[in-house]
């Protein structure tokens, strides 16, 4: 049977409930090491995952899990510091996606997606930020079941998966903070390996610039639900092959976090300027 619908409903109400009165319309997804950005939210409202019901729990080192609602960027929000992953095996993608299902209850209606990712493209340097244009998905697609009709059609369009306006915006005020910000093509496998080499040839053939293992199943879940999306990649580590050592969880935690105060920065900045004229 499938209990989807009213999984999702027990969660929002609850959130709802702790959210005393406040309806952000923006959501925030923390990618590994990201998570700090949350720290920067003021009058903050946290929720740990593991108080709501019929929600899954983070198991990932360096991944915490809570929602954190409050003002950045003189906006209302709510973010996601912790996330799940398929690799994580606990969850199949109905569950993987709730979250976002969830957002879209209490109301939300534009969805920035953050991760850390490797660079296929040599041109792409450890440091730099990726504002993604497109993705490659190669994971099982999260829609994949009975449709829910109260979210969105049977068959989604995904020509423009990520909002083009707020891609320009994004590469303006880079420019204007003297950020390095790439536009480009996400790869989203399920990991828990990193690729091989060759495979990290293939993907750039293929039109990858930057792979990961998180971040499209939530996309395709958003725009199934009607929410905007604009996603954020970290270049944590050049892709394998690329790479001068062998890639490591360590690695990609360490370069996340001493890229984190410029990253949220630019976060908070993207935020509260974007939206201005929407
Ligand atoms: N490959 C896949 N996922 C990743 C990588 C990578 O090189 N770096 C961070 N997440």
């Amino acid at each position: 049977m499938d209990d989807r619908t009213e999984r999702i409903a027990k969660a929002a109400e609850f959130i709802t409930g702790r959210l005393a009165g406040r309806s952000p319309k923006v959501a925030i997804i923390l990618g590994s090491g990201l998570g700090n950005l949350a720290e920067m939210i003021e009058d903050r409202i946290t929720i740990p995952y593991s108080e709501i019901p019929c929600f899954p729990v983070s198991t990932v080192i360096g991944h915490k899990g809570n929602f954190i609602s409050g003002l950045l960027g003189g906006r209302q929000v709510i973010a996601m510091q912790g996330r799940f992953h398929y690799y994580e095996g606990y969850y199949d993608m109905a569950t993987l996606t709730l979250p976002v299902r969830v957002l879209r209850k209490l109301g939300v209606e534009y969805l920035f997606v953050s991760n850390a990712a490797g660079a296929a493209n040599p041109e792409y340097h450890v440091g730099d930020m990726v504002i993604i244009k497109d993705h490659i998905n190669l994971m099982p697609n999260p829609l994949i079941g009975p449709n829910m009709e109260e979210f969105g059609p049977r068959f989604p369009d995904m020509t423009c998966a990520y909002d083009l306006s707020l891609q320009d915006k994004a590469l303006e005020i880079a420019g204007k903070l003297g950020l390095k910000l790439h536009r480009g093509v996400y790869l989203g496998s399920s990991g828990p390996t990193y690729e091989t080499p060759a495979e990290v040839r293939m993907l750039a053939t293929l039109g990858a610039d930057a792979v990961g293992m998180s971040t499209v199943p939530e996309v395709i879940a958003a725009k199934h639900a009607g929410i905007e999306v604009s996603g954020i990649s970290f270049i944590s580590n050049k892709a394998a092959g690329l790479s001068a050592n062998p890639l490591s969880h360590e690695e990609v935690s360490e370069n996340a976090a001493k890229a984190e105060k410029l990253f949220s920065a630019f976060m908070k900045r993207f935020i509260s300027l974007v939206l201005e004229d929407k």
